[in-house]
């Protein structure tokens, strides 16, 4: 037994996640997308990990190894800028933010709630997606009082505070 793909996405969009804008260059090019699936995987080493779809246009730039990547993470904000880089053109992505370099190349979002700016250390593909590990090089909290931009149920949201008792 297994479930369907509707079914699968009817459960996924149960969980709440954040949302991040994964960035990469190689020599002038510069390519972005967004990517709610983040991880946290280790501290020592600082690693993370990104999921992403096969059929996305990333992936020859992120063949090499120790490929540069950062990962962006949106405040509530810069849901425009999700939606750009999730459904803009290629060529327009970083026509809008206040975009800089990091130490290994990749593009960075001054503005982001914080920014990671990692190597590809392994790669695994899982089904129709691939798992990327990076090891975290730099980063930094531009802005840590700003509240995250939340995906959820198939829509964006931010935080509220609750009391667990
Ligand atoms: C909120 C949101 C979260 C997303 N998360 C992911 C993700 O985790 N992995 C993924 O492969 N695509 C994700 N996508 C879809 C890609 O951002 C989108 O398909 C993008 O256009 C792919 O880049 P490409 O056009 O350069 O191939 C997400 C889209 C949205 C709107």
């Amino acid at each position: 037994m297994t479930v369907g793909a509707d079914q699968f996405r009817d459960l996924l969009r149960c969980f709440a996640a954040g949302v991040t804008l994964v960035t990469t260059r190689d020599g002038d090019r510069v390519h972005g997308l967004t990517v709610s699936a983040f991880a946290s995987v280790s501290a020592e080493p600082p690693l993370v990990a990104v999921i992403i779809n096969r059929g996305h246009a990333v992936h020859p730039l992120l063949a090499a190894p120790g490929a540069p990547f950062a990962v962006n993470v949106l405040a509530a904000d810069q849901a425009a800028l999700s939606e750009r880089f999730a459904f803009g053109p290629e060529g327009e992505r970083f026509a809008a933010g206040d975009w800089t370099t990091a130490k290994t190349g990749a593009p960075v979002l001054s503005d982001a709630v914080a920014w990671l700016d990692c190597r590809v250390e392994d790669r695994h593909p899982a089904g129709t997606h691939v798992i990327y590990v990076g090891r975290v090089e730099d980063g930094a909290v531009p802005r840590s009082e700003s509240p995250p931009l939340i995906y959820w149920n198939r829509g964006y949201h931010t935080v509220d505070p609750v009391e667990p008792r």
